[in-house]
């Protein structure tokens, strides 16, 4: 297949994906926080305008990410092209209108409930098309015994990001059936899902889906760049303990923390979670010293340590989960330990990542290292200042908390501002190098 023309879909998804980021998800997370800071109150803002701006954040921004990346990086993993691009844009075309759909539904004059209906509709028809694109067409291939087709070797364990991709994907379609069944449910005079499946949605998305979607893709790509040292399962595997496959055993974790969460309780669900992100940052070997130093390749030299950085995002994000879920009360740390989830690991790893993957996929130089480190520096400072108060702030009077709330929140906004003007300009830039198609990702990467 052309390079250039998957490289297209490619940059639809991308650019989708910023629109969500930038408008629905973050203007309308700010709006909503000024909100409540204004009036001190956690439930100022309607709850169809929160769950807006969690749609769009999760399934318009880093849906949208995850699809491209997934649809252009996957099938060359294993040596073929995409099977059909056609499927590619009309899956593109699907998932767009469907997540566009929720969030005029949630924050628009018109009737929800239909809109909120077929959106969800939409987005389980896009993803059915993708599991097509990257699980049936492949091993059709295979079947067809096609030339070029990598096939894991009979006997072979899968590895750590096979495991989680897997998983994450049986998560996303898990979370996009809740999302059907919680939009049907929704009453005719209201647009927001009932409180306790909306709950479900948010956890099964986050633990479930950009979770190990997440940790699959820093098993491959964090560990190349960083020139992290053998992931530890690997090893045990190596030396002959046979029995001890460390990647199924999280792979079944995912699992477990999915019926842990439909079955909502809540407890062991976080429990599960904690020992989920510690086994794999063990795994991923993150904190260790590497084995060579990072590959820099035209990004901000510092961004390394901000990938190191969110990897602790995402212990905190999991201990505050813990305690939230022992102490219901203080509504403030389920907010906090969220975005230490969303905001401080998945969007400084995707701050960090993007910027290092996307111009090589698609040809082009990063627009600006100095906007990169910009936007790194100010997520880092929005993030901290995000989760201190909004842990502080919520069911308290704390002055300073409720005042740095919505500092947190423009600091944030200017972050994600910078992040798309940069990523948007190199999308927008000339196509530079002229790469071998179909090349496989595992080895063109530049120091
Ligand atoms: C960058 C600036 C952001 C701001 C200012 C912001 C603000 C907010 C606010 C005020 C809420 C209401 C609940 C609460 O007070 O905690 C909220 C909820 C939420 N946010 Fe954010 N957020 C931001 C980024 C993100 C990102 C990057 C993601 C995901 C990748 C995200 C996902 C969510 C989710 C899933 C909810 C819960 C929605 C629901 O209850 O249905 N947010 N956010």
């Amino acid at each position: 297949m052309d390079d250039s023309r998957a490289g297209r879909l490619l940059a639809a998804f991308i650019v989708t994906g910023l629109f969500f980021l930038a408008l629905p998800g973050t203007f309308i997370g700010v709006g909503n926080l000024l909100l409540i800071a204004a009036s001190r109150a956690p439930t100022a803002p309607a709850p169809a305008w929160i769950q807006a701006h969690g749609q769009a954040q999760v399934f318009g921004w880093v849906g949208s990410f995850m699809f491209g990346i997934s649809l252009f990086i996957l099938p060359r993993f294993r040596g073929i092209a995409l099977a059909s691009l056609a499927w590619g844009w009309t899956m593109w075309a699907l998932w767009t209108a469907g997540v566009a759909l929720h969030w005029l539904g949630g924050v628009g004059d018109m009737p929800a409930h239909p809109w909120l209906v077929v959106s969800a509709v939409l987005e389980l028809a896009a993803f059915i098309i993708s599991q097509y694109l990257l699980v049936v067409a492949p091993a059709r291939a295979a079947r067809a015994g096609s030339g070029t087709l990598r096939v894991r070797p009979a006997g072979a364990a899968r590895d750590l990001g096979t495991r989680l991709g897997m998983a994450g994907f049986c998560g996303l379609g898990l979370t996009l059936v809740v999302n059907l069944v919680a939009a049907i449910q929704v009453a005719p005079e209201s647009a927001a899902y009932p409180p306790v499946l909306d709950h479900i949605l948010l956890e099964l998305s986050l633990w479930t889906f950009l979770l190990p979607i997440a940790l699959g893709y820093s098993s491959r790509f964090v560990s190349m760049f960083l020139g992290l040292r053998p992931l530890h399962g690997t090893q045990v595997w190596q030396r002959g303990l046979r029995g001890f496959d460390l990647n199924r055993l999280l792979m079944l974790m995912v699992a477990a923390l999915a019926i842990a969460i439909l079955l909502q309780a809540w407890p062991a669900a976080a429990a599960l979670a904690l020992v989920f992100a510690a086994t794999t940052v063990w795994a991923l070997r993150i904190f260790e010293p590497p084995a060579r130093p990072a590959l820099l390749g035209g990004v901000y030299g510092g961004y390394a340590w901000f990938v190191r950085i969110a990897f602790v995002w995402l212990l905190i994000g999991a201990v505050i989960g813990l305690m939230a879920s022992a102490d219901p009360a203080r509504s403030g740390l389920a907010g906090a330990g969220r975005h230490a989830l969303t905001v401080g690991y998945i969007a400084t790893l995707i701050f960090t990542m993007a910027p290092r993957l996307l111009p090589e996929f698609l040809h082009r130089r990063l627009a600006s290292r100095a906007l990169m480190a910009g936007s790194l520096w100010l997520i880092t400072l929005g993030c901290t200042l995000r989760v201190l108060s909004e842990a502080a702030a919520y069911g308290t009077r704390l002055s300073w908390a409720w005042n740095l709330l919505p500092i947190s929140g423009f600091v944030e906004l200017t972050a994600v501002l910078i992040f798309v003007l940069n990523i948007g300009l190199t999308v927008a830039r000339r196509r530079a190098v002229q790469m071998p198609a179909s090349a496989p990702h595992h080895r063109p990467i530049s120091a």
